[in-house]
């Protein structure tokens, strides 16, 4: 088939490329010119491992250009997909702005029948809203097919290519089974329904895994109180096959681009129809003092962080991107700065998108894992990168003033840290703290 992407995000770009991939002929489309000018310079705006390679494929194979010209995409193309953003407002309501910005123009472009894909993530009811708006710009037939995106950045190719399953929302047998043959080559589980539902799918799954999430971390702040592991906990529950064993890894909460948008905007959701979401407030809330959590146990176990030096491991809300949007760091940094503390920071990719977010003369910024940790009081892990697990924990701690660790991510094993003679503080696994207040002098 013939298609066009608009808006060259996360979703958009990595959509467009894994149909290329399949034999597609794709145009991406984005309004950023400077953006569309690194794409056909073969630079990727975003770090996805992958990606790039896959890209400079279907571009030299020919299946894949990218260009501003939203018009003559849309003209060239029998299918459309809409992934622009929908980022989130003051009042956590999804900004709608852009994507009825995209679908006029895209119905001003039609010169035929089309199917448009909504794979934006968009409150219940937005799809409608769109086919109005294309039915107000253009003269041509056209359906609507809601096919929510449930990619991971870090393995978004990966997930793409292999999905759990397809969700997809249509009012139409013909363009349902034209977008069902669509994605058969990527999985067999493709489940079809109506529109509403299939928007309803993608914000219930992200607030679910979130909700997963929330859980568990307050299982981990019981477990620190009876002295149970909560790593242990959660390996118990997830063979339960009605619970699985995924999401239940607790830490410092989760960040990124969806999941605290998405919670936000269900509750928002749900608030417009006059239903109060407790649930879902408090999974929002307990995320929130996770964070705060890690700065509680600091105090409570090195004292005052005035005039301490606190190097810091990881930036990125998760591993294997450079992404830093509600990143537990950008909240546990500052609170430290808050608190009179030197932050010595590093992270393999993160660094300029943290720097960009927040930026303060008390934080040293570091090349490596080991500079970072140079006269250090305590080391703090926000992200779990590989190379962390990986450290010379005793080279590490010979260059601090103390051999502490706060692991936000429950990266460590017992022995290994036994062997390396570490202080150690996780989160939810209080047999392995290896801590007293007064083992650590103010240096
Ligand atoms: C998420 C959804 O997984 C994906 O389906 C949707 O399309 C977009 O949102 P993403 O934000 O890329 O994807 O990352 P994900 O791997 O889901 O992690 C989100 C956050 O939760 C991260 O900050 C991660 O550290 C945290 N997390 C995840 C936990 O704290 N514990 C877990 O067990 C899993």
């Amino acid at each position: 088939m013939r298609m066009a992407v608009v808006g060259t995000g996360y979703v958009g770009l990595v959509s467009g490329v894994c149909f290329a991939n399949l034999g597609h002929a794709v145009l991406c489309v984005d309004k950023d010119r400077e953006k569309i000018d690194m794409l056909n310079a073969g630079e990727i705006p975003i770090y996805e491992p992958g990606l790039q390679a896959i890209v400079q494929a279907n571009r030299e194979a020919e299946r894949l250009a990218f260009t501003t010209d939203l018009a003559d995409a849309v003209g060239r193309s029998d299918l459309v997909i809409l992934a622009v953003g929908t980022p989130s407002l003051p009042n956590g309501e999804a900004d709608l702005g852009y994507i009825a910005q995209a679908a006029l123009e895209v119905g001003e472009a039609m010169n035929d029948y089309k199917i448009v894909i909504v794979k934006s993530t968009v409150p219940v009811g937005t799809n409608e809203k769109i086919r109005a708006i294309l039915s107000r710009a253009s003269a041509y037939p056209f359906d609507v097919v809601s096919v929510p995106e449930f990619l991971r950045e870090g393995s978004a190719v990966q997930d793409t290519l292999q999905p759990d399953r397809i969700v997809i929302g249509a009012d139409s047998h013909e363009a349902a089974s034209i977008v069902t043959e669509l994605h058969r080559p990527l999985t067999d589980q493709i489940f079809v329904t109506d529109i509403r539902s299939a928007e309803m799918i993608k914000y219930a799954s992200n607030a679910f895994l979130a909700t997963k999430i929330s859980f568990i971390n307050e299982i981990a702040n019981i477990c620190e109180k009876v002295g149970a592991d909560v790593t242990q906990v959660a390996a118990g529950m997830g063979r339960d096959r009605r619970i699985g064993p995924s999401f239940l890894s607790a830490g410092i909460g989760y960040g990124g681009s969806c999941f605290p948008k998405d919670t936000q905007a269900l509750i928002q959701i749900a608030g417009n129809v006059d239903y109060d979401f407790k649930l879902l407030k408090s999974v929002v809330d307990v995320n929130r003092d996770q964070r705060n959590n890690v700065i509680r146990k600091m105090e409570s176990f090195i004292g005052d962080l005035s005039g301490r030096t606190i190097a810091v491991w990881g930036l990125a809300f998760k591993p294997n991107t450079d992404d830093v949007r509600e990143a537990p760091s950008l909240d546990i940094i500052a609170e430290l700065i808050q608190r009179g503390a030197i932050v010595r920071a590093y992270d393999p990719v993160a660094t300029d998108n943290f720097r960009k977010a927040y930026d303060h003369p008390k934080i040293v910024w570091c090349a490596d894992a080991l500079t970072v940790v140079d006269g250090a009081d305590a080391l703090c892990l926000l992200t779990e990168w590989p190379e962390f697990a990986e450290a010379d924990l005793e080279r590490i701690g010979e260059r601090m003033k103390q051999a502490v660790l706060f692991d936000g991510r429950n990266v460590f094993r017992k022995e290994r840290l036994e062997e390396a003679h570490f202080r150690y503080y996780s989160i939810g696994r209080p047999h392995l703290n290896r801590f007293s207040a007064a083992s650590l002098p103010r240096a």
